[in-house]
């Protein structure tokens, strides 16, 4: 008889800041935030099966760029688990690392969360949302938003998240110019900032009605990641002067920037020509997610 070996696929999407307010620094050294999020059709992906031990491969383009050693996001998330629910679980764990890694679209945070989730599957653990959002916590400021993938209103330093109605299926082009900016340093040479003042946003009737909001917004990490990494002031040009281009904007701490368009067209085109003008950049054409939280 074929024994049947339990496989779960789990997608970690990219995580796009559509717009990000930075307001004081709090006494626990973190920032408050304020911050539409939303997700990308594009991500990793982890693969887990039932093993003894906890073990981690990891493959695909960005896998150079990462150590699989207990340092990784993902090992810290599947201990972290276990020591809250009390298990000794064990677990195979594939990550296939499709986004370019520090880049501010939550790859590590992405891959955290979806090794949360898929270890509580695995495992048979029937934990809420909230509870697995507190065990993320622990593990960065932008694990708990990624523990499920749709829209988000987040506040305090990420934590405070509230589900909101899906986004409209905007078309994305996503840019990295392969620097690596430290969030750290960005937040330390942060300048003006909006502060954490705006109500929640409303829902949206459609593209029009998202572009001409987050247009009265942006990203405060932009200027302060721009002085680190100039390049990402190139990168934003770029994107803004494709045809089609609505908005062009930094996400978290970059240096991952994104254009969104109102068709797929638009951005197939733009997301070419930037990577023909720019062979070693992560040129990438996707969608902005449009599943609920
Ligand atoms: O929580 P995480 O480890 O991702 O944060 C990395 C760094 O980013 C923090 O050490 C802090 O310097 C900065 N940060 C912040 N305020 C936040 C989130 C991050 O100042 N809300």
């Amino acid at each position: 008889m074929a024994i049947e070996v339990k496989r779960l696929s789990v997608p970690a999407p990219a995580k796009i800041n559509l717009f990000l307010h930075v307001g004081d620094r709090r006494d626990d050294g973190y920032h408050a935030l304020q911050s539409l999020v939303g997700f990308a059709e594009t991500g990793d992906a982890l693969e887990l099966s039932p093993a003894r031990e906890l073990k981690l491969l990891i493959e695909g383009p960005f896998a150079g760029a990462l150590e699989a050693g207990g340092d990784n996001l993902v090992l810290k998330a599947a201990r972290a688990l276990t020591a809250h629910a009390g298990i000794a679980g064990g677990a195979a764990i594939t990550l296939t690392k499709n986004l370019p890694v520090a880049s501010g679209i939550g790859g590590g945070s992405a891959d955290a969360a979806a090794a949360l989730r898929g270890l509580a599957g695995l495992w048979g653990l029937k934990l809420p949302q909230d509870e697995l959002r507190a065990v993320a916590a622990g593990l960065g400021s932008d694990v708990p938003v990624c523990v499920s993938s749709g829209a988000q209103w987040m506040e305090g330093r990420g934590e405070r998240l509230t589900a909101l109605d899906p986004l409209p299926a905007m078309a994305m082009v996503l840019i990295n110019p392969g620097v690596s900016v430290a969030t750290p340093k960005v937040f330390a040479a942060l300048g003006a900032r909006h502060g954490t003042g705006l109500p929640p946003p409303p829902q949206f009737a459609g593209a029009a009605s998202l572009v001409a909001y987050l247009k009265d917004t942006a990203n405060d990490l932009e200027a302060p990641a721009r002085a680190i990494a100039p390049v990402i002031g190139e990168v934003l040009a770029l994107l803004a002067s494709q045809p089609g281009a609505r908005l062009a904007r930094m996400s978290g701490s970059g240096a991952t920037c994104f254009a969104l368009f109102d068709g797929d067209d638009d951005a197939t085109a733009a997301a070419r020509a930037i990577g023909e003008a720019h062979p070693q950049w992560w040129a990438v054409t996707t969608r902005i997610a449009s599943f609920a939280a």
